[in-house]
């Protein structure tokens, strides 16, 4: 939120450029490289998630993303997003694509002069918006202002290269005088550790005309952004290299392999950051959560576990291991046995307090299970809401049921839902016993109390107290004798 004592009319205007282009030859994937995930969610969504997170302490004036490979699919992904609701949103189409500073080049029309440019790639992910403010201050609109790391491998990346030549990589203090690519790099600067990390923040007006002036006569034949530094050195206009320590805000993704190393850094920060807030976790690095988890105090998660969309854990919930759990609010005490698959996509999925769950049951949307309701092994609820105390534990189906309280609902019963056009709903109310193989067709009612002899199948309403029955009367017959094998000493005819 805007601090009342920062008010945003006082900080400098900050315009963004999201560089989304490219194509990622080395994902080996139809799909384009922005639109891969990390815990869920495109690398290019993060990035903009942290730069909505500027404009808490900055007046966003406009948020350009360059598009090129796969621009379509990019931009349908981000329509709808807030910062397109705001109009702050824009895309700038980059065909061909000719380099970064091409690029930024596309983007030029889009920006206003005023303020500063911050310049972040939709293949760096994880960067954070304190990050990207300290940039923007040491810019100031009147520094071109440049993060860089240390790398022990710093093959490809562009080199910095600062005033004292052959200085060690331990104390790099002197100007940063350019920032040259890898293969255009000289044996001595490509022993340099420190590099560009693609994300610069620079005076609106000055990068303008910068990017206006850049050449291709380079290895690649391609308008390096990174050029630039060299003509603000040239000019007089300062240059302040930015480092940082941390690595994993920003790697870049190039592959397969970096992906799921850094899916693996994110998750083990998430896994760090519910630690620190009390939930104790028999593995951090076999935890993942794709979305938005919260827990209340003392929940336990064993290992396994993958949390997606809305999570909400109450006081003391145990989650056993191997367990996919999304959409779902869990209450107090509730425990979550082993293999439980629940999926509450629309509508969610309510887990009521003391509830025991699993192993291997499923609820899937519209779940909505009261306080200590028992549902076990393969055990599916769809749509239904289940009373307090009731209890499905073995090998069931409840879809789009209304239950009691305190009903038991046999093992191996289901309710015949659907009848090839149309759902139709099942009552059973409180106290019910559902004996064991029982179908229930529904549209029915079975009375509060009532009791469904084991194997039946009720297709009309039940009345309250009675057992009902429906499957043949059992019948014995004494004189009956099971047939015998022909023996073989005897002739075949
Ligand atoms: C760039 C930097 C390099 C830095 C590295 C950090 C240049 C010339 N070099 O190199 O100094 O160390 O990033 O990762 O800038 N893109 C476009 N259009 C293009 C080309 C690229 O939108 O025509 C986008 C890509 O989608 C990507 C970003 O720009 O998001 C960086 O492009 P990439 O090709 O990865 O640049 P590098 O060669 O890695
Ligand atoms: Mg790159």
């Amino acid at each position: 939120m805007n601090q009342d004592n920062s008010p945003k009319r006082d900080a400098l205007p900050v315009s963004v450029v999201v560089m989304a282009a490219g194509k990622g030859t080395r994902m080996k994937s139809e799909r384009p490289k922005v639109l891969h995930r990390i815990a869920g969610r495109a690398m290019l969504s993060h990035v903009l998630a942290t730069v909505e997170q500027l404009a808490d302490a900055h007046a966003l004036q406009k948020v350009v993303v360059v598009t090129g490979h796969g621009a379509e699919a990019v931009e349908t992904h981000l329509s709808g997003s807030p910062l397109q609701a705001q109009h702050l949103l824009e895309f700038a189409r980059q065909m061909p694509q000719l380099g970064t500073g091409h690029a930024v080049q596309q983007a030029v029309p889009h920006l206003p002069d005023s303020g500063v440019v911050v310049i972040l790639n939709g293949d760096v992910p994880l960067i954070q918006a304190d990050t990207v403010q300290a940039l923007i201050q040491a810019s100031a609109g009147q520094n071109l202002a440049l993060l860089t790391v240390q790398l022990a491998d710093p093959t490809g990346y562009g080199r910095i290269v600062r005033k004292c030549a052959g200085e060690s990589n331990d104390e790099r203090q002197g100007a940063v005088q350019a920032i040259v690519e890898h293969k255009d790099a000289t044996p001595e600067q490509r022993a340099i550790q420190e590099i560009y990390t693609g994300i610069m923040a620079a005076p609106a007006q000055w990068l303008k005309r910068a990017v206006s002036l850049l050449k291709n006569n380079n290895s690649q034949g391609e308008f390096y952004l990174t050029d630039i530094v060299a003509m603000a050195v040239a000019e007089g206009l300062p240059v302040v290299g930015q480092l940082t320590t941390d690595e994993v805000q920003v790697a870049g993704v190039n592959s397969p392999v970096q992906l799921a190393e850094l899916e693996r850094a994110f998750q083990q920060r998430q896994a760090r950051r519910f630690m620190e807030a009390g939930v104790r976790m028999a593995d951090p690095a076999r935890f993942d959560v794709r979305g938005d988890l919260q827990c209340a105090s003392d929940v336990e998660i064993d290992v396994n576990c993958v949390f997606e969309g809305q999570v909400r854990l109450g006081h003391r919930v145990r989650i056993g291991a191997n367990c996919f759990i999304a959409n779902v609010q869990i209450a107090d005490d509730a425990v979550i046995h082993p293999f439980t698959h629940i999926d509450g996509e629309k509508p969610g999925v309510v887990v009521g307090e003391g509830a025991l769950i699993g192993p291997f049951a499923r609820l899937r949307p519209g779940a909505v299970l009261g306080a200590e309701v028992h549902i076990g092994n393969f055990v599916e609820v769809k749509n239904s809401t289940m009373a307090k105390g009731s209890k499905a534990n073995h090998l069931a189906y409840l879809g789009d049921a209304t239950v009691g309280e305190r009903v038991n609902y046999g093992a191996g019963s289901i309710t015949a839902n659907y009848d090839g056009a149309n759902k139709h709903r099942t009552v059973i109310e409180a106290d019910v016993h559902v004996g064991s193989n029982s179908v229930l067709v529904a549209p029915l009612t079975l009375g509060a109390g009532g009791t469904v002899g084991a194997g039946s199948v009720v297709s009309k309403d039940t009345p309250p107290g009675a057992l009902t029955v429906t499957r043949a009367r059992q019948t014995s017959l004494a004189d009956w004798s099971r047939p015998v094998k022909a023996s073989k000493d005897k002739p075949k005819n």
